[in-house]
């Protein structure tokens, strides 16, 4: 197993060689635009890692890490216009930049330019796992949006949601790796698992940085999901534990939607801070990353690879990014 960066530096040069055609410019611009923003690129690197891992050859593997980065950025680019979104990756959204037709448009072109990188490994496994994978992340991003307007969301519904619309492209990642270098079912099935566990974790993470993340280092708008009235872990879990005046204000940040920002994420996250699910979520996220650590352990590869997965796993259970 190479180090990560050497992983980072393959698909950064394989996105930065992708041809745009010139024309339309309003099409193609806001798709260099994005991809050129760079991003922690999680997803191609882990298909990278898991070919290599599992003996395969990372040549073949290139085209679905490639094509999976850009069917990630075509969800956010769609992913901003559904949450009203100013700023990712510090720099501004698609849609506020150029606006919503492009951003439409633009994630439109991208999906069908993600999908025939995928086509190019020539394994239809691959492709039915990647299309199989984005109907779940449509269907994840339908419930994430639902949910806004209710107040009786689960946390067991929560995690199914972030399990379709985050977790599984993790997933589809490492097995698409892992197909591409012929592994064994069980090891394919069992890194999935790892991938799923470790995106479970991921999310929650996310929806913690949403909070209490450092903008600078974030790249998106703190408290763009308590505006949204998102039913993350955080607020789920505030609703069940808050008491009398407490719940009592929470019911009235969720019903008043034309509330300024300034005044209802501080209030909010001072809730959150009161209720204590900030704790919860940390639980959580740990144990998540212990279920993704018990799942490559399964997988059959060197003691060497597993830990770089356990690394990595453990690194993005405790970003700050
Ligand atoms: C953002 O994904 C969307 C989520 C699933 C939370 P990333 O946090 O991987 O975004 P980039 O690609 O690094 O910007
Ligand atoms: C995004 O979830 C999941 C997808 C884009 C499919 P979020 O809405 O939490 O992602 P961010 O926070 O905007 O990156
Ligand atoms: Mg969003
Ligand atoms: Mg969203
Ligand atoms: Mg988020």
């Amino acid at each position: 197993m190479k180090p990560f960066q050497e992983y980072l530096d393959t698909v950064n040069q394989a996105i930065a060689a992708i041809p745009y055609p010139e024309q339309p410019s309003q099409l193609y611009e806001p798709i260099a635009y994005h991809m050129a923003l760079g991003g922690k690129r999680i997803r191609p690197v882990l298909a990278l890692m898991a070919c290599d891992a599992l003996g395969g050859d990372l040549d073949n593997a290139l085209d679905a890490a490639v094509g999976i980065e850009m069917f990630h950025n075509f969800t956010l680019l769609h992913d901003d216009v559904m949450d009203n979104a100013d700023v990712r990756r510090g720099k501004p959204t698609v849609h506020r930049r150029w606006n919503d037709n492009t951003a439409i448009l633009s994630g439109d072109t991208m999906l069908t330019i993600a999908t025939q990188y995928i086509a190019r490994t020539g394994s239809q496994e691959v492709m039915d796992l990647f299309n199989k994978t984005a109907i779940e992340i449509y269907e994840g991003q339908q419930w994430d949006m639902d949910f806004e307007d209710r107040n009786d969301v689960t946390v067991e519904e929560y995690i199914n949601m972030i399990r379709l619309k985050t977790s599984v492209l993790l997933g589809c990642a490492l097995k698409a790796g892992a197909l591409i270098a012929d592994a064994r079912d069980e090891d394919a099935d069992a890194i999935y698992e790892a991938g799923v566990n470790m995106g479970l974790a991921f999310q929650l993470m996310d929806d913690m940085l949403d909070v209490w993340g450092d903008p600078e280092t974030f790249g998106k708008e703190i408290g763009g999901d308590i505006m949204n009235n998102k039913k993350t872990f955080l607020l789920i879990n505030a609703m069940q534990l808050a008491q009398g005046a407490d719940a009592e204000e929470l019911r009235r940040w969720l019903d008043d939607t034309q509330v300024e920002r300034d005044s209802k994420v501080p209030a909010v996250t001072a809730l959150y801070e009161r209720l204590g699910v900030r704790q919860l979520a940390l639980e959580a996220i740990a144990d998540y990353n212990a279920r993704a650590i018990a799942a490559f352990n399964r997988v059959k590869m060197s003691d060497e690879d597993k830990q770089a997965f356990i690394a990595l796993s453990n690194k993005l259970a405790g970003r700050s990014y």
